[in-house]
This record gives structure tokens, C-alpha cells and sequence, in this order.
């Protein structure tokens, strides 16, 4: 589809870790050693991982392209080039023990709180994209507000042990990433809601003017819809319409346009434990 592609270098750590990412656990399985991705002329399903799509500092993605058909069990790995806008990070890919991105900014947009809190911060990139993501919005006459976006390491943590807490692991894991695994830690997802704050990360968000706007819209900025209906057995997830992932606007358009999710995107293993 474009040389980009061509020229992807896939840089998944070979590093696999021997817990399982469901309540299952299972031995630790090496990583499939990372190969260069064939070029691809054509949206095909396994389309090979894209690469930085500009020739920004933005370093390569880092998912496994995995051979299609082989399963390599549950082993997760970590993610190798955290600090890319197009990093996979999921119940497979987690980030290393030690990450934290490095360029958090509040960006200029309306929450549903009004603190200045971690959880209101971005990456620079995304912080910006998401700027024009709510200005474009609010010309539409949609009015958005940001409800959580970075989360550290430690707040994912206490997050999900909550939710563990109130609904047991199995359902927690559904809907909340366990730490290490959460996009949230990327500083490049961010849950938006209308300006209400109504349904604010909740399931009556979906079929909303806001989620509808998101949906048609999210990727002319540079954001995906991360995990989309039907699609949970390969995410790993509820729908989300709420939650959006900032992977720059070439992989977005590419995502968005073939309806797909960013672990087909990558051809990597679906996720639905
Ligand atoms: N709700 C998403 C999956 C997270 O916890 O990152
Ligand atoms: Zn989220």
C-alpha cells in the first residue's frame, strides 16, 4: 500500500515472561525471532505492522508478526520500543516494569474534572492531536470532555486491583487492563465522554451524538477507536467507544478504513483471555 510498510522493521523484544495474561498460566514460550516484515501492496487481513508512518524521531512499533496459524501459547512479552506512537500494548505486549513516558503535557481541552492530575496528561504528540480532535468536534456542535487519560504504573495498579475487588478477576479483566498492560500507561490513550460527563466511561456512552462523532471522526486526528464492537475475542475487551488511542493519522486512517483493530492490524494473536 505504501513504501512505508516496505520498510518496517519489527523490534519485539525476544523477552517472554512466564505468567499467563488470563487466570490461566501456562509455561513460558519464546518469542517467534523477530523478522522484517514482507512489503504489502493491498489491505489484506495480515498486512504486515506499518512503521512510523513520517519521518519523524518517532521510533518503529514493536509487535511480533506473528506466522499466521501458529499459536506460541500464552506467553507475554514486552514491548521493545515503548515510546512509539504505534507501540502495541495489550493482554500479550506489556510495557517494561520501569516505563514512563517522558513527555506528558496537560493538553488544552475541557475534563470532566477540573484538577490538574495525572490522569489529565499526554504525550506532547497525542496532547496535540487531541486538541484539534476536540476543536473539529466542537465545530461539528459536539461538545467532549476528557474523563482519564495517563495513568501511572502505580494507579493503574490500585485501579484494577479495585475493580478486582468488586467484581472478581475474571470480569475485571474484561474491562481493565491488568498493570503493565494498560494503554493508559502509554500516555497516548485517553476515555472521552460528552462534556456532561453523562455515561462518563460507561456502556450507555455507545449510540451517544459524542461516541457516534467518535466513531466517524477519531481517525482524521490521528486517534483509533480501540476497542470496537464485535471485535472483543481479538482485543481482549468490552467495547470501549469511549477509548481512543492516539497512533498517528497514517495507521489510523489505514485501521479505520479496513475496519479492523490494531492486533490485526499487526497480525498478532487475538487476545481474549
Ligand atoms: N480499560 C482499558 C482496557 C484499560 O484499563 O486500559
Ligand atoms: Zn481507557
Amino acid at each position: 500500500m505504501n513504501k512505508l510498510l516496505k520498510t518496517a522493521a519489527i523490534l519485539l523484544a525476544a523477552a517472554a515472561i512466564g505468567t499467563g495474561c488470563g487466570t490461566r498460566s501456562s509455561p513460558t514460550t519464546p518469542t517467534p525471532t523477530p523478522t522484517p516484515s514482507p512489503s504489502s501492496t493491498s489491505p489484506a487481513p495480515s498486512a504486515s505492522p506499518s512503521v512510523t508512518p513520517t519521518a519523524t524521531a518517532t521510533p518503529s512499533p514493536t509487535p511480533a508478526k506473528t506466522p499466521a496459524g501458529t499459536k506460541t501459547g500464552d506467553a507475554i512479552q514486552v514491548v521493545a520500543a515503548p515510546e512509539s506512537i504505534t507501540a502495541l500494548v495489550n493482554k500479550q505486549f506489556k510495557l517494561p516494569d520501569s516505563y514512563a513516558p517522558k513527555d506528558l503535557v496537560y493538553p488544552e481541552v475541557a475534563f470532566i474534572f477540573s484538577e490538574k492530575i495525572e490522569k489529565r496528561k499526554l504525550r506532547q504528540e497525542a496532547a496535540t492531536a487531541l486538541e484539534q480532535l476536540f476543536a473539529g468536534a466542537k465545530k461539528d456542535n459536539i461538545s467532549l470532555a476528557g474523563v482519564s487519560a495517563y495513568r501511572s504504573h502505580a494507579t493503574q495498579k490500585s485501579l484494577f486491583e479495585s475493580y478486582v475487588k468488586r467484581d472478581g478477576e475474571a470480569k475485571a479483566k474484561t474491562y481493565s487492563a491488568v498493570p503493565g498492560h494498560s494503554e493508559h500507561e502509554t500516555g497516548l490513550a485517553i476515555d472521552v465522554s460528552g462534556s456532561s460527563g453523562k455515561c462518563a466511561a460507561e456502556d450507555c456512552f455507545a449510540g451517544t451524538p459524542e461516541a457516534k462523532w467518535l466513531e466517524a471522526h477519531v481517525h482524521e486526528y490521528g486517534f483509533i477507536i480501540r476497542y470496537p464492537k464485535g471485535k472483543e475475542s481479538i482485543t481482549g475487551y468490552q467495547y470501549e467507544p469511549w477509548h481512543i488511542r492516539f497512533v498517528g493519522k497514517q495507521v489510523a486512517k489505514d485501521i479505520a478504513s479496513r475496519g479492523i483493530t490494531m492486533e490485526e492490524y499487526y497480525n498478532a494473536l487475538p487476545v481474549s483471555q
